[in-house]
């Protein structure tokens, strides 16, 4: 890990618009998982579609697994916190998802893969997010990445809060991954009692935080912070004066804060989903459906 001495700091913190708390669900075959990120949410966190936390130490829970499933017109994102999954998808890439490991998988005109635990008993958590493509670029070839844990960079404050860059570009630092037009900005922050980190954002720029691992995490400037309860998903408001956000840990808390913190430029265009496509409009939809019925989605 790199100790960071630049500390880059900002003038005002945004606020908690909304707390969202997820909702219990399963995928998959008979996977269990919390949908943080819901259909309903997508326009006010564009270019952000679906996010998904799961976490559990019962086999039972994930050993069904992700089989062959099609994607079309997005990116899904898969963070792996504890566990082994293993890839495989219709373009021929395979890989091992293991604890620390970042997917970056461009679905584009279309992709079919399978997600199958690489375990039959013990702890299997991560993250999965979505991430709308511009019409433009909803077409194009799929394209997958796979970031090994070394290939996360990772740097700690002088205060002792961690960040892991995913995607994007933070303190200096660039991430994982770097991606045009929706410029996402993914980090996975860790806050040990008493510390804090400010974060800029544009202000233009949707932004979610998800509170995880047991110990609250506090939201705002310090005069003016709001508590957010591990397992809810806070929107953060855009207020043109707002140049960034302040996440902090409470000085008498036993448990390290934890967040995943998500911004993003939106495309501001329609979203049209139908399960696993996410389009413009329902004539493409029904075309994708009409690719996948005839086999030719992913050729
Ligand atoms: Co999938």
């Amino acid at each position: 890990m790199n100790t960071t001495t630049r500390n880059d700091s900002i003038s005002r913190s945004r606020r908690v618009e909304r707390l969202v708390r997820g909702q219990p669900t399963s995928d998959g075959a008979g996977v269990k998982l919390t949908r943080v990120l819901t259909q309903p949410l997508q326009q006010r966190l564009d270019p952000f579609l679906m996010l998904d936390a799961f976490g559990s130490d019962s086999a039972g829970d994930y050993i069904g697994g992700f089989p062959d499933h099609p994607h079309r017109g997005f990116e899904t994102v898969t963070v792996m916190k504890a566990g082994r999954m293993r890839h495989h998808d219709s373009v021929g890439n395979t890989g091992l998802l293991e604890p620390g490991s970042v997917q970056w998988m461009t679905a584009g005109r279309g992709i079919i893969h399978s997600e199958m635990p690489e375990q039959e008993e013990g702890r299997m958590a991560g993250f999965q997010l979505w991430v709308n493509l511009a019409a433009k670029d909803k077409m194009q070839p799929p394209a997958y990445r796979d970031v090994p844990p070394a290939g996360v960079p990772v740097f700690a404050l002088d205060d002792g809060a961690t960040l892991r860059v995913i995607a994007g570009s933070t303190h200096g630092v660039t991430g994982a991954v770097t991606r045009p037009t929706t410029e996402p900005l993914v980090l996975d922050i860790t806050l040990p009692p008493g510390t804090a980190i400010e974060v800029p954002v544009p202000a233009g720029h949707n932004a979610f935080a998800y509170a995880y691992g047991g110990g609250t995490l506090l939201v705002g400037d310090a005069a003016d912070t709001s508590p957010v309860a591990s397992e809810h998903m806070a929107i953060l408001a855009n207020e043109a004066a707002a140049d960034g956000v302040r996440f902090a840990a409470p000085a008498d808390a036993t448990v390290a804060s934890q967040v995943l913190f998500v911004a993003g430029r939106p495309l501001r265009e329609p979203i049209a989903q139908y399960g696993p496509f996410v389009m413009n409009n329902v004539r493409e939809i029904q075309q994708a459906v009409a690719d996948y019925q005839r086999g030719v989605l992913a050729t």
